[in-house]
């Protein structure tokens, strides 16, 4: 087996809590193996350019508890054409890296599947994203922090929603993704989420409108998943301006890309930075490293990217029931 020399970590697409901490992960685990590491800067755009510059144990220290990632990040259209993954291929010859682990989401492993098999590159992912799109994984890292900054926010509205006896639609992100709207639900109590995953936004509407918002003598609180499909609080509030009623909007917006990473999310980014390295120095390539019952799983990139992560049913039914 070839003996890595030198591997490359980058952070892509948009930050999550908890990615500073994967790279804390991936860069000690390295140097405990002999191996090198070096940061490549703003995602593949770095790898282009040739941002990048060696990495020693100091240089993460502290920043397990740091939101964001040192390493900054950008979602890279070069890096989209043959002549962009060219350039980045050049430029990890020029450097000598001879691995790479890559953290971000499904346009990350997108962009790294296609390098990777282009160019006969190990490659593996460690999934850093708030919106938990990610299949083949129970959870990505940053969506539990994405997740408490919800409820805190929303803890906050529901104290003035039920001051004034109103009705409010907070619009989450998510992409086009359900899990942060459906579980931030639960978790504050809210008496309908709104996501593109189950039955059209004109049901979910409808029932709501029939259920005559069940709490309204004191504060009605609807979560909604920014996902065209839903339409985003502004559509739905516009809707329910004509039936009569007077809906308050919040987007809470990056708020939820921000704050130091919660302990679920340290923890998992510790295990799956060290999971990469390990499989790396294993002859592992084009996969990610996901968790399904609390064990570390390599996931090929293209399952994890397929976009078919489903949403526990269940979980709708317990919102429904918990709001009679
Ligand atoms: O993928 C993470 C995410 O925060 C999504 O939830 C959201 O739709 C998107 O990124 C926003 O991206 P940007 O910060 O580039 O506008």
């Amino acid at each position: 087996m070839h003996r890595l020399k030198c591997i490359g970590v980058l952070t892509s697409g948009g930050d999550a809590p908890g990615m500073n901490a994967a790279i804390r992960a991936v860069v000690r685990t390295a140097i405990f193996n002999n191996i090198q590491v070096k940061a490549i800067y703003k995602g593949y755009q770095g790898l282009i350019s040739g941002e990048i510059r060696q990495l020693y144990t100091d240089d993460v220290s502290y920043i397990i508890d740091r939101g964001g990632t040192i390493l900054k990040t950008a979602r890279c259209l070069e890096f989209k054409t043959p002549e962009g993954r060219q350039r980045a291929y050049d430029t990890m010859v020029r450097e000598g890296i001879d691995g790479l682990v890559v953290i971000g989401g499904d346009g990350t492993f997108t962009g790294a599947r296609v390098f990777g098999q282009e160019f006969n590159i190990p490659i593996v992912g460690v999934p850093g994203t708030i919106d938990n799109d990610l299949y083949g994984t129970d959870s990505t890292i940053g969506y539990d922090t994405a997740l408490n900054t919800i409820v805190e926010a929303v803890d906050k509205i529901r104290d003035t929603a039920a001051s004034h006896e109103r009705l409010f639609l907070i619009e989450v992100m998510g992409r086009d993704a359900g899990f942060l709207a459906l579980n931030g639900a639960i978790a504050v109590g809210a008496e309908a989420a709104i996501i593109p995953e189950f039955a059209t936004q004109e049901d979910q509407l409808e029932r709501l409108i029939q259920n005559g918002f069940h709490k309204m003598k004191h504060s009605s609180i609807v979560l909604v998943s920014e996902s065209d499909t839903t339409g985003g609080a502004v559509g739905i509030a516009n809707q329910l301006k004509e039936r009569g009623f007077n809906p308050k909007v919040t987007i809470l917006g990056h708020i939820q890309r921000g704050g130091a990473p919660s302990a679920t999310d340290r923890v998992l980014a510790s295990r799956s930075g060290v999971a990469a390295v390990d499989a790396l120095i294993q002859g592992q390539r084009g996969v990610m490293m996901g968790i399904v019952n609390n064990k570390i799983v390599q996931v090929p990139f293209s399952e994890a990217i397929k976009d078919e992560k489903l949403i526990d049913k269940h979980l709708v039914d317990i919102l429904q029931v918990l709001c009679v």
